[in-house]
């Protein structure tokens, strides 16, 4: 009997990238810095002080890298726009040069027939509306943002069919306003809510310009979910994942797909006094703004267990340096902490490893959302070495991969819609705020945080083993 797969014969087996962490030539042909450029000025912001200045210099080899894309067989490449290549000061001017190179780009992948999935936001707010308006604190973001957007409908939605709004809007408004890890750094529940609420405006705002623009193609957002496990049986333990769930979870995603927050998350920040303003005519744009499918980034689950203390304040002691058990419980004074789950292994920079996790995150998207799902980020991030005969063995990433493509392969067997499955990444890259170690791509870049070297393009073990996972539609599992 023939075997089957359980991928669609358009499933878009892909990669992704976001400008930040590959272009590099951060302030070459009329770019203006980002927020990003300016951050990793200061001194201890990222590991080793390491920058995306040069990254891995994507700006200029694009050509080479898309090559080896197009070798890899990959059906579709995720990347970012850098809003202050294509409008500089964030609003106003648009400078042309920026236009050309993502269209340059996008023109290399269809010559091999690789679907362009673009990001219209992966953290790199252009500065000068952080200096000028505080960024997404401010409401007039809600308009530029939607200008910047309708400028590349209007220059790329011929060639483009997938659209992704905000990257993890999740994180990035943590990291920058609650644990200050993320430009602007700020320490502050209140602004954080603020402005989270700002930017769901925004994210609905640039859908809704979409719809009404008539143009082709899909578009949605992508979250960072993690989803939640209670740490035993205890009823209280289980409350805490309910709780962690309502709050960092669902928070996010009904606002993108219901238009409205969950009643009991809201009570919460009622109840602390960290409720966001919301004016007359909020709540018809979020409304508005429902995506055509959820994109997902999953890279880990979390276990949670009651915290009937007051004493941990919401915090984030990161690993950023790869040294197993840096990271520390954290969690919300009376509704949840996080604990170890002795049921799974981690990487080196403590991220628990839970395939199954994947078909859990997709099967609750589906059942409370009945809306389809783009996967838009998985992937492990390792120190991989580059051995004396030019190999990189990356065995661990592939069993890694390995079994998340076969949980997605049961979800789509439980009635899942499955549009497609982006690894993160495809060469290495940036890793924001742990340097250039932590490795996630199917092609070594030969650099580290001293010195670029030569940059080199070396295609690891991995690159082969996703080839024919495409080649044969996931049957070669
Ligand atoms: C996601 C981001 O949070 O995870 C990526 O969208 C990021 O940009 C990836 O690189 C992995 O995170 P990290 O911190 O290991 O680089």
């Amino acid at each position: 009997k023939e075997e089957r797969s359980l991928f669609s014969s358009d499933f878009l087996w892909g990669s992704a990238s976001a400008a930040y962490q590959i272009e590099g030539a951060w302030n070459e042909d009329g770019k203006a810095a980002s927020i990003w450029d300016e951050f990793v000025k200061q001194p201890g912001a990222t590991y080793k002080g390491t920058t995306g200045n040069i990254a891995v210099d994507h700006y200029h080899r694009y050509k080479e890298d898309v090559k080896l894309m197009a070798e890899q067989g990959l059906k579709a490449y995720r990347f970012s726009i850098s809003w202050s290549r294509i409008i500089p000061n964030g609003k106003g001017e648009i400078n042309l040069e920026g236009l050309k190179f993502y269209s340059d780009l996008i023109d290399e992948l269809l010559k091999y027939g690789i679907e362009p999935i673009v990001t219209l936001y992966h953290w790199d707010l252009p500065y000068a509306l952080q200096a000028s308006y505080g960024g997404w604190e401010s409401r007039e973001i809600i308009q530029d943002f939607t200008e910047y957007a309708k400028v590349l409908f209007e220059m790329f939605s011929d060639r483009v069919n997938y659209w992704v709004s905000l990257n993890e809007q999740n994180i990035f408004i943590m990291h920058g306003y609650l644990f200050a890890t993320h430009p602007p750094a700020v320490k502050d529940p209140k602004r954080m809510y603020e402005a989270n609420h700002i930017a769901n405006l925004a994210n609905a705002s640039v859908i809704k310009a979409f719809r009404e623009g008539g143009y082709k193609g899909k578009i949605g957002p992508s979250f960072a979910y993690t989803p939640s496990y209670a740490l035993d049986c205890q009823p209280e333990n289980c409350l805490a994942a309910e709780q962690h769930q309502e709050l960092l979870s669902y928070f996010w995603m009904d606002c993108y797909v219901r238009g409205t927050y969950p009643r009991l998350a809201m009570k919460v920040l009622e109840d602390k006094g960290l409720a966001p303003t919301q004016l007359p005519g909020d709540s018809e744009l979020l409304k508005a703004g429902r995506p055509d499918f959820m994109g997902l980034n999953y890279y880990q689950t979390a276990t949670l267990e009651a915290n009937p203390s007051d004493g941990i304040g919401f915090d984030s002691k990161m690993n950023t340096t790869g040294e197993k058990g840096k990271s520390e419980s954290k969690g919300l004074p009376g509704l949840f902490k996080t604990a170890v789950n002795p049921t799974l292994e981690t990487t080196n920079w403590d991220w628990t490893i839970d395939p199954v996790g994947l078909r859990l995150a997709l099967r609750r998207i589906a059942s409370r959302y009945d809306i389809p799902i783009l996967i838009t980020e998985n992937g492990l991030g390792d120190f991989d070495k580059l051995e004396e005969d030019g190999t990189v063995n990356d065995a661990n990433r592939i069993d890694f991969l390995e079994k998340h493509v076969s949980e997605i392969g049961k979800a789509i067997e439980d009635g899942v819609d499955v549009l497609g499955y982006c690894t993160w990444s495809f060469t290495d890259l940036l890793s924001w705020l742990n340097g250039y170690q932590k490795r996630y791509g199917f092609v070594y870049v030969d650099r580290d945080e001293e010195s670029e070297k030569e940059l080199t393009r070396i295609k690891k073990e991995s690159f082969y083993w996703y080839k024919d996972i495409i080649k044969s539609n996931g049957l070669s599992l």
